[in-house]
């Protein structure tokens, strides 16, 4: 066996995951078929406002993944890049939907190379049943009563569907 093949790949899985979806988790599926580790990590994004507390994220994606070898979850408050120092790792793995993804993913690939320069990200399609959904569309149809079946982990669709509830009471 070569060197190289005795490096283990490991991917961090970056997002807001607010909460985790069923793209989410097909990139996950696909990625450790690529990487022999996957860190999915909860990071923080300033441009959002997050619905679940970090907690509550983390708990539903180790709710999700725990029969999927090889990936575990993290969260971390800091810069991305720092965090991929700390690990060791030096792949972003990111899903890509439709174009209008492009532009934002893009910019954000370029600014972690600028970062550091030991690090790549690499980015897997989306499926294409996940193409038009998202986190952020998922709980706006909910928060208004809309049907999101399908779209999340059981698990985790009952939880936003409490979470609706719970406010509206
Ligand atoms: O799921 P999202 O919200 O599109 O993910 C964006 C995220 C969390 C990956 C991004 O905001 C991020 O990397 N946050 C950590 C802080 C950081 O390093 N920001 C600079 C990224 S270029």
């Amino acid at each position: 066996m070569t060197q190289e093949k005795l490096v283990r790949r490991i991917a961090v899985y970056p997002g807001s995951f607010d909460p985790i979806t069923n793209g989410h988790l097909d990139i996950i599926k696909r990625g450790i078929r690529i990487f022999d580790e996957i860190i999915i990590l909860v990071a923080y994004n300033p441009s959002k406002s997050s619905l679940f507390t970090v907690e509550e994220r983390v708990t539903m994606i180790e709710e999700t993944i725990m029969d999927i070898e090889g990936v575990r979850v993290d969260s971390y408050s800091g810069l991305l890049v720092d965090y991929l120092k700390k690990t060791g790792a030096s792949i972003i793995l990111r899903g890509m939907r439709a174009v209008s993804d492009f532009e934002y993913e893009f910019q954000m690939a370029l600014m972690n190379r600028r970062q550091s320069r030991e690090v790549e990200t690499v980015f897997l399609m989306s499926g294409f049943k996940w193409f038009y959904t998202g986190s952020q569309i998922i709980k706006q149809v909910a928060s208004i009563g809309g049907s999101v079946k399908g779209l999340l982990p059981a698990k985790v669709h009952r939880k936003l569907l409490a979470k609706f509830n719970n406010g509206r009471k």
